[in-house]
């Protein structure tokens, strides 16, 4: 939520913070600002409605300066609007925010007895506020005090009117990441906008203090003493990052599936000889995460948000079916807000591409504090949940930064398919010989992904028909159900068409009535053990009018006239069906949303990374 960079060194800074905002575009894309040290004004502000684009059509041909701000917003206090825009200025300060302040109200109120009176609704320009009145010349004592005072998440980027060329930086439950390296100084909320200038970063720690300038970046603990950068270096390049030929980078990211499974699943399947065998086992010694994590549990919770929770209702099912122990599936901000009973012996498994998802922060925090033992499933490398989870594990699905996930969620599957065989195995459910069999079908799953991904004519053409839909419907059972929700929110926040995720069998206890001839169906019938129930549930909506799109096994039998497309899956185990099926859904989604015109990579009211609760 919002995207928020500061630059101060060589190079133009105006050219820098728009850079750096149009990869940062994915995390908020209402309206843009940013402001820079100019020789002639102190500080000049140009913010503006809308994407990026429109702030750099709008910048003065001549804006020359070498110190700046920028942010790229999604609303979440005040209205979209030039003045709700960041940066705000207050007095000398001028400040980019990411996050809620939550007592924004009170410190209204308190500071309107100073005088001070804001111009926006935005919780922003109160911090902005209340750090310009405990501003005496001491910068660090002034964001301090002010640290002190806030309640709530914020990462803030603030430039001080009297000190020009240095850039103030505090962050806590929001991310910032920052270099210091050949052009200058530079932060941002995430490792996107710096890439096109060093590999190596750090992660600003949570209320540390950053003074950056053009020759190095200082930090300060809350303690008030020094501290000192952990830079890390980044995997992959920049053009990981761009777009690469294809039309949209959702387009280009489900299409790196095959890399983005392969990078997560190889590496972690090794050989292992036992009395004279040869198993290919899961093995996350890298990882760090020994066996004991899932030895003697009597539950596991997994807790997540949107697509990520998703993939937790896959985990569940290969949990349960392989652990025999229960699972439950919780979304962050319900599970944030119970009084989950957790202990020793339960494993809260935490999901998250990002790693910043507020809920799901929190919902770890809690678990972590309620005594569960805790493992996260995460995308971006040294993210605030991958840091406060006792294990990690990274799924390499590499940046993501399309709104929509797509290969994050085959990756956090494929963890999730990792994870409970090494666990079943660890626990004696599994015999390094059963054990290996499932890591193998695993393996030998990626190479049917690109078979999927040829399948452009058919997916484009059901797009075709979906995009006269107003509302429609996904059905499934078991894995196939659990696929049906992703596949529902994956279709509905890009193509802005009504569609809901229903369990096959449920239909008929209520929804039934909602299915007519102009409400299509798509049917998941991926799963042996479930198909001839699925197929009564299809002929239940076909006998409705409904247009049925079938996906399922090359070998199921369903008479032709059930459906009105049938996409085969490549020959495969059911248990790996998932991943090609999801594909399917994927593709799917990203035409019908390409063929009405839509934003496919930011679609409306959306962000990709959810900091705020
Ligand atoms: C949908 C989507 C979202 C995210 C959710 C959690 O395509 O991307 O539903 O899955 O906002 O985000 P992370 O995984 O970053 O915690």
């Amino acid at each position: 939520m919002c995207g928020i960079i500061g630059f101060t060194g060589g190079r133009n800074a105006a050219g820098v913070l728009l850079d750096g905002l149009a990869e940062l575009e994915y995390r908020g894309y209402d309206s843009a600002g940013i402001s820079c040290f100019t020789r002639e004004n102190g500080i000049d502000t140009v913010k503006t409605v809308g994407k990026v684009a429109n702030l750099r059509a709008c910048l003065p041909p001549g804006l020359t300066s070498s110190c700046g701000i920028g942010h790229t917003r999604w609303a979440t206090h005040g209205g979209v609007s030039q003045t709700n825009a960041h940066p705000h200025t207050c007095g000398r300060v001028t400040l980019i925010h990411n996050g809620i302040i939550e007592n924004y109200l009170a410190l209204r109120e308190e500071l309107a007895q100073t005088g001070r009176t804001p111009v926006s609704q935005t919780d922003s320009e109160i911090a902005a506020m209340l750090i310009d009145s405990l501003y005496d010349g001491d910068a660090r004592a002034a964001i301090r005090a002010a640290a002190a005072r806030l309640e709530g998440a914020y990462a803030f980027c603030i430039l001080f009117a009297d000190q020009p060329g240095t850039i103030w930086c505090i962050r806590r439950g929001s991310p910032l990441v920052a270099c210091h390296c050949e052009a200058g100084s530079i932060i941002a909320s995430d490792m996107v906008a710096l890439l096109r200038y060093s590999k190596d970063y750090f992660v600003l720690e949570e209320n540390q203090i950053a003074r950056l300038t053009p020759d190095g970046i200082s930090l300060t603990g809350p303690d008030g003493m020094p501290a000192f950068p952990d830079y890390q270096t980044v995997t992959w390049d920049v053009s990981s990052a761009q777009k690469n030929g294809f039309k949209h980078y959702m387009e280009k990211e489900i299409h790196e599936q095959p890399e983005a499974l392969s990078r997560t699943i190889t590496p972690r399947i090794l050989k292992y000889q036992e009395n004279g065998s040869v198993f290919t086992l899961p093995d996350f010694s890298a990882d760090c995460i020994p066996d004991s994590v899932f030895r003697d549990l009597t539950r596991i919770v997994i807790t997540a948000c949107g697509t990520a929770m998703h993939a937790g209702m896959m985990g569940k099912i290969l949990f349960e079916r392989l652990l025999r122990i229960p699972v439950t599936v919780d979304i962050a901000s319900e599970f944030r807000y119970q009084d989950p009973i957790l202990d020793k012996n339960t494993l809260v498994i935490t999901v998250s591409q990002s790693g910043e998802t507020a809920d799901t922060l929190a919902a770890l925090r809690l678990a972590r504090s309620a005594g569960g033992r805790t493992l996260s499933i995460v995308n971006v490398k040294g993210s605030s949940i991958a840091r406060e989870s006792e294990h990690v594990f990274y799924t390499h699905a590499g940046p993501e930064i399309a709104v929509a996930s797509t290969k994050a969620y085959t990756a956090q599957l494929a963890a999730f398919y990792l994870i409970a065989f090494r666990a079943a195995f660890a626990c004696g459910r599994l015999s390094a010989a059963e054990c290996s069999a499932r890591a193998e079908g695993l393996l030998s799953m990626i190479p049917s992904i690109h078979r999927i991904l040829e399948m452009k004519e058919i997916t484009e053409k059901i797009s075709r028909h979906l995009t006269r839909a107003s509302d429609l419907f996904f059905i499934g059972r078991g894995m196939d159900y659990a696929l049906s929700c992703e596949g529902s929110i994956k279709l509905k926040e890009i193509s802005y068409i009504h569609s809901e995720a229903y369990a096959a069998g449920e239909l008929k206890h209520g929804t039934l009535s909602l299915i007519t001839a102009d409400v299509p169906v798509i049917a998941l019938a991926t799963q042996h053990d479930v198909l001839s129930k699925m197929v009564s549930n299809i002929k239940e909506v076909r006998a409705r009018g409904a247009f049925v799109i079938l996906v399922t096994a090359a070998d199921a039998v369903i008479e032709e006239s059930q459906y009105d497309y049938r996409i085969d899956l490549p020959s495969m185990d059911d248990w790996f069906a998932p991943f090609a099926a999801a594909v399917i859904l994927q593709l799917i989604a990203y035409h019908t949303s390409y063929l009405r015109g839509l934003d496919v990579d930011q679609p409306r009211n959306l962000a990709k990374s959810v900091t705020v609760e």
